[in-house]
């Protein structure tokens, strides 16, 4: 089978509206919070995608049913401590999903027998002390394999809520704390770093017990745990990360148009339409409404000509965290010098990205310099590739895959790219709408 794509021509200009499937980061939340819940909760326009599926798979090896309906899932929670941990040597596989893998330890902190969590080989790097240490002071007993997975967690009955100071900027984190304090009595505290936030916001609509508070930097979260909330019904706005492969395209094409509709643009994801705008892009919304507490549009996207480079301000790091390979690419066509700080934890990810990206510019001729974990790229508008490129993508990294595609679709070159199945983690639909596009690919 073949297993990548080639790519010998630009894509030709392009009038276009598109859907993008449903956001992955609230896909996982409906499910876990359903599975959570007393009642039938129906979700529609799931993300219907491997990492959605190892979370779906797993809850249901946790004793929580669902049902595929013609267009939602149905999902049949039976409440807080309903999981099933009784079987002996339950283990759990989160595939490539950190999302699922990390909150799902938190609903696990009760658990009455030892459950084992593994994954693919990219999420068998991946730290996960970073949850283990926070979830440990609930009074769960957690053992990594020196910080990776596998991971085995055996759950408390007797259940302390926390003080949790949470520094890194990652809502992964922030949320597998917050589900473990609605397992816990008493008021579990958290100060985190802004990440984004819709677990905050699905647990106001559920009327689950929460207090935010919020200054520049941090937001302070107080949930108070082990109160029953009733099943819902939820429909997903499209996925803002997944939309931003198009953005790019569109704007790195010649006389181009987009409109992506119904996407989520939820402050704390937005970051990277305030960051392709202040390089002289033209993104705009349409038909902005809120959606239980979510602000959903259209979005709307020229090919700019125009572009220039930023000194990208740090506090725009993590709403656009999962962007950053995109953005580069843009940099890369821009006018002037782009400067990106402390993005270290973009090696924190499916692979390593930032070591990633800057081989990546290297290898199209883009002069990148580093200090650490900060970047300086010097951008060339009349970069125009000709030779061929291989990309290896070696961890199957799914947003590795779609950032070269939409190089070779925008660069010029003969490109072959591996790995094409590793769309299938966050937009199994990627081929199928650059083909609708007008892309030619073989
Ligand atoms: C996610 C949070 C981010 C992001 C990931 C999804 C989430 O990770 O990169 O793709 O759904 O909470 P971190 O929390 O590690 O920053």
């Amino acid at each position: 089978m073949t297993t990548y794509i080639k790519i010998k021509k630009k894509i030709n200009p392009f009038k276009k509206e598109i859907y993008v499937s449903g956001d992955k980061s609230i896909s996982i939340r409906c499910i876990l919070l359903a599975s959570q819940a007393i009642g039938k909760s129906k979700i529609y326009n799931l993300l219907e995608s491997e990492d959605v599926t190892s979370c779906l798979q797993s809850v249901k090896r946790l004793g929580v049913s669902f049902k595929k309906k013609k267009n939602y899932y149905e999902i049949n929670g039976l409440g807080l401590g309903s999981f099933e941990c009784n079987k002996k040597n339950l283990t759990i596989n989160a595939g490539n999903s950190g999302t699922f893998a990390r909150l799902i330890l938190g609903l696990l902190v009760d658990t009455k027998k030892q459950i084992k969590i593994i994954g693919d080989k990219s999420l068998s790097k991946r730290d996960f002390s970073r949850v283990s240490n926070p979830l440990s002071l609930f009074g769960a007993n957690i053992i990594t394999n020196n910080k990776k997975l596998p991971v085995r967690i055996n759950g408390s009955t007797f259940l302390r809520p926390i003080k949790y100071f949470e520094k890194l900027g990652s809502a992964q984190c922030k949320s597998a704390v917050m589900l473990a304090a609605l397992k816990t009595p008493g008021i579990t505290r958290i100060k985190a770093k802004k990440s984004r936030n819709h677990t905050e916001l699905l647990f106001k609509n559920l009327k689950i017990p929460i207090k935010i508070k919020n200054d520049l930097n941090y937001d302070y979260i107080e949930i108070e745990g082990r109160k029953n909330f009733n099943s819902f019904n939820y429909n997903i706005p499209g996925d803002i990360s997944s939309c931003a492969f198009f953005l790019v395209l569109t704007i790195l094409s010649k006389k181009s148009e987009i409109v992506i509709k119904n996407v989520n643009i939820n402050d704390s994801r937005a970051g990277i339409i305030k960051i392709l705008n202040k390089m002289n892009s033209k993104i705009n919304f349409k038909n902005k409404k809120k959606y239980k507490g979510e602000l959903i549009a259209d979005v709307v996207a020229k090919s700019s000509d125009n572009l220039i480079g930023i000194n990208c301000p740090k506090k725009l790091n993590s709403s656009a965290i999962d962007e950053f390979l995109v953005i580069f690419l843009v940099a890369a066509k821009a006018k002037g010098v782009s400067y990106f700080k402390d993005l270290g934890e973009l090696n924190k990810k499916e692979s390593p990205r930032l070591d990633i990206a800057i081989n990546f510019l290297k290898m199209i001729g883009i002069k990148v310099t580093r200090n650490k974990n900060s970047i300086k790229i010097y951008g060339n508008p009349s970069l125009n590739l000709e030779g061929q490129f291989a990309i290896k993508n070696f961890r199957k990294d799914h947003r590795v895959f779609m950032m070269s595609t939409i190089a070779a679709l925008t660069l010029g070159g003969i490109w072959k790219i591996h790995d094409k199945d590793s769309v299938k983690t966050s937009l199994p639909n990627f081929i199928n709408i650059i083909k609708q596009l007008g892309a030619n690919l073989s």
